[in-house]
């Protein structure tokens, strides 16, 4: 494509590529400006019914003009693939800026700092305010469909574009769930959509701006859609203490499962936000969270190191060894196998990641995780322990 002229645009270079097609960068010969190509797979618009849809939703989408909305120039067609022109984004999305911050002190993915994080949230909600003023739900805000241009502006991208991706049905397959993470409980639900299903979905990218981490964050799609339905997002105060709790209520307020209890407009979210920008909350309460467990530990199955299939029955022997163990010190709150086992029943036949034996610390509510490995040799095997509150790994 790299080169080629398609109508009056010349292909410059490949930008990147998403779930619904590939993006290029191009000129447009005719009023000589950079814009942004959009290919459409020719299987999502393969029917007049389906065109017709498509160039309504662009319509709509090309009527938005705001400074914080990435404009919608035309779309056109090429060998009966649609594209849509757009403005040409000098940037990186909203993602590469969150995977880009600094690591926390444990190693895990930092934030952003409050300030700036408030200062994107506050121009994505003026942007969403004026499209749900014109009628228009966007589905599918999340980190990948928010770009940061070189002067340090957002532009949300790709109104208009969720209703032809829910034809395909993509929120059915294992491959999507980096878009599930976003998705409201009414919409994983197939229900009507209005402005708190984007409000949902904004609460999901400010909580991640704010931690670097997704506050719903299951491995697999049903774990993940569960959580989302079921489950109250993991206190803030477990990645960074200098978040205040108002601030926190306000996102807690936008990630209410019921619709009703979330805010009702982007204006009165913008409202909220505003309170927080230069605010300076030193630590909360950071000594003594950990201390408020007492003296706790989970101890699960040990990892087979050992290359032979047969020796997997010691994983649990070993843990099961060391828990009675444990618990023989009166002091120590140990827990009990059962709850651990029934833990680590969502994790069947994986490799622990550290993040995820530090999920099921904080789940089980206890201050260390013990567990390692073992290998033939004629000494035993390699602990690790975790400290779930504060997420070290030692
Ligand atoms: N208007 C634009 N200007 C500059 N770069 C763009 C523009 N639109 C998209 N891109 C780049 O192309 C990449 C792919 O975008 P695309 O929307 O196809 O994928 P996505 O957002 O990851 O997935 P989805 O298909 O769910 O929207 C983006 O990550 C971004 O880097
Ligand atoms: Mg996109």
């Amino acid at each position: 494509m790299v080169g080629k002229t398609i109508s009056h645009y010349t292909i410059i270079e490949k930008l990147g590529e998403g779930g619904m097609g590939v993006v290029y960068k191009a000129r447009d010969t005719k009023l000589d400006r950079t814009v942004a190509l959009k290919f459409l797979p020719p299987h999502l618009t393969q029917s007049e019914e389906d065109k017709q849809r498509f160039t309504r939703e662009a319509k709509a989408a090309a009527a938005l003009n705001h400074p914080h909305i990435c404009t919608i120039h035309n779309v056109d067609e090429h060998d009966s693939n649609q594209f849509i022109v757009m403005e040409y984004v000098d940037g990186v999305t909203l993602r590469d800026n969150i995977t880009s911050s600094p690591l926390d002190k444990w190693g895990l993915q930092g934030g952003l700092s409050i300030d700036t994080a408030i200062s994107y949230a506050i121009q994505i909600a003026e942007a969403l305010s004026v499209a749900h003023d014109k009628g228009i739900v966007h589905r599918d805000i999340k980190p990948e469909n928010i770009m940061i241009d070189s002067k340090d502006r957002i532009k949300v991208m790709d109104f208009g574009l969720a209703k032809i991706k829910g034809s395909m049905n993509l929120t059915r397959s294992g491959s999507t769930v980096g878009t599930a993470r976003y998705m409201s409980p009414e919409q994983i639900q197939g229900g009507e959509l209005d402005a708190r299903s984007d409000i949902w979905s904004f609460g999901v990218v400010l909580y991640e701006m704010l931690t670097g981490q997704a506050p719903f964050q299951g491995d697999y799609e049903p774990a993940l859609l569960y959580q989302i339905l079921n489950e109250s997002p993991s206190p803030i105060d477990r990645y960074r203490d200098d978040v205040s709790e108002e601030l926190e209520k306000c996102i807690l307020r936008m990630l209410e499962k019921e619709p009703d209890a979330r805010y009702d407009s982007f204006q009165s979210v913008i409202k909220d936000l505003q309170k927080y920008i230069g605010e300076e909350v030193s630590s909360k309460k950071p000594e003594s969270k950990p201390d408020q467990n007492g003296m706790s530990v989970a101890v699960i199955d040990f990892q087979n190191i050992t290359g032979h299939g047969d020796d997997e029955w010691l994983a649990g022997g070993i843990a099961e060894t060391v828990t009675v163990d444990l618990s023989k010190i009166s002091s120590l709150r140990v827990v009990s196998r059962e709850k651990v086992l029934k833990s680590l029943a969502q994790y069947s036949d994986e490799k622990l990641s550290d993040r995820q034996v530090i999920n099921i610390g904080q789940k089980q509510n206890v201050r260390w995780m013990a567990w390692g490995a073992y290998q033939k040799m004629e000494v035993g095997f390699v602990s690790r322990h975790t400290s779930p509150m504060s997420r070290r790994v030692i």
